[in-house]
């Protein structure tokens, strides 16, 4: 069995390419064959395809539709995000919401929703209840998620636990949730499904703290989204929290001072560095990264597996894109 990203990573994409679509106003599904045409990681359906080959010592095709399902979820919240975050460019290109409106963003979001529960529970035989319970749960975790951090925007109190806790329920679980479809569809027992799943959660926080570090100190060229955009919306990340508590005076007078977006970027990112607050999120993320992996220690793994799930969780803490 070859476990690699790449590997999965392809499969999802030919089933992406495989994708047949109603032949009823076609304009609704221009906006989801762009979105998912465009090119991401893949990282989701790489989990559910790479934890069912690992547990059942199966073809990891088997459950393809599972882990399909799970990345058109992905994509589904980030044409509803890139509106909520005003996002312009997202994977090189413009988004969903600036190429064809809201209004488009907001209702092919809805059919990808749709076509997701569709891919779930296509031949899932009698794992259909199990499968179902864990992607609902999720999802509706993950619009917890999305709410707090709207909320957040308005809070100049918020504290790393609760920074924690959304970045859990919008990014983690959804993580977790790929990982689990994986071994439920595998028959893998209870405790075996709960190790997979603290994996996902564990490496999705050091996921999404990149993903926060990247929003700040990446090369938008390689990650593919602008940066700058959480300073911007006051965005209670893990940098700007500590931030304000380590420069209680300076941070607040930058934030509310009327500077164009590129100078209030500059200035913000030059106290995050004055802090080393880029080293200490990146140590952090390290750590998260390291608990995933210890996650997996009571399970019985091939070498090769184990060597995919360590370096993968490895590299959500540091990856550039
Ligand atoms: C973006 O997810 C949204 C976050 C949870 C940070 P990814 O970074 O996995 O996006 P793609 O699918 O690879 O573009
Ligand atoms: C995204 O968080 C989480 C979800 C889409 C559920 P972000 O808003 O940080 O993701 P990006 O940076 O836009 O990809
Ligand atoms: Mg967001
Ligand atoms: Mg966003
Ligand atoms: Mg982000």
């Amino acid at each position: 069995m070859e476990y690699s990203i790449d590997r999965f990573a392809a499969m999802t994409e030919s089933a992406i390419a495989a994708l047949k679509y109603p032949a009823t106003a076609p304009g609704l599904y221009e906006p989801i064959k762009y979105a998912l045409a465009s090119g991401g990681k893949r990282l989701r359906p790489a989990l559910c395809l790479a934890v069912y080959a690992a547990l059942s010592h199966r073809d990891p095709a088997e459950v393809i539709n599972q882990a399909l399902a799970v990345e058109m979820f992905h994509n589904f919240t980030l044409l509803h995000d890139d509106v909520m975050d005003c996002a312009d460019i997202r994977r090189g290109r413009p988004t969903v919401h600036r190429r064809w409106g809201e209004n488009a963003a907001i209702l092919s979001g809805d059919a990808m929703l749709t076509m997701a529960y569709g891919l779930l529970t296509d031949n899932a035989g009698d794992k259909f209840p199990a499968l179902f319970e864990e992607f609902n749960r999720t999802a509706m975790e993950v619009y917890q998620g999305q709410q707090l951090d709207m909320e957040f925007e308005n809070r100049s109190d918020v504290t790393v636990a609760e920074y924690i806790e959304m970045i859990k329920l919008k990014t983690s679980v959804l993580l977790g949730c790929a990982c689990r479809l994986g071994a439920i569809a595998a028959g893998a027992e209870a405790s075996v499904c709960d190790s997979f799943y603290a994996y996902g959660v564990a490496m999705g926080l050091a996921f999404q703290l990149r993903d926060d570090w990247l929003d700040t100190f990446g090369d938008p060229a390689i990650f593919g989204k602008e940066i700058g955009g959480d300073i911007i919306n006051k965005k209670k990340t893990w940098l700007l929290i500590n931030a304000m508590a380590e420069m209680p005076d300076e941070l607040p007078a930058i934030l509310a001072e009327d500077l164009e977006d590129r100078e209030k970027i500059r200035q913000v990112t030059a106290a995050y560095r004055s802090l080393h607050l880029d080293h200490r999120c990146s140590e952090l993320a390290n750590r998260y990264s390291a608990d995933a992996i210890t996650a997996l220690g009571n399970v019985a793994l091939d070498k090769d597996a184990l060597a995919f799930f360590t370096a993968l969780a490895e590299s959500a803490a540091t990856r550039n894109h």
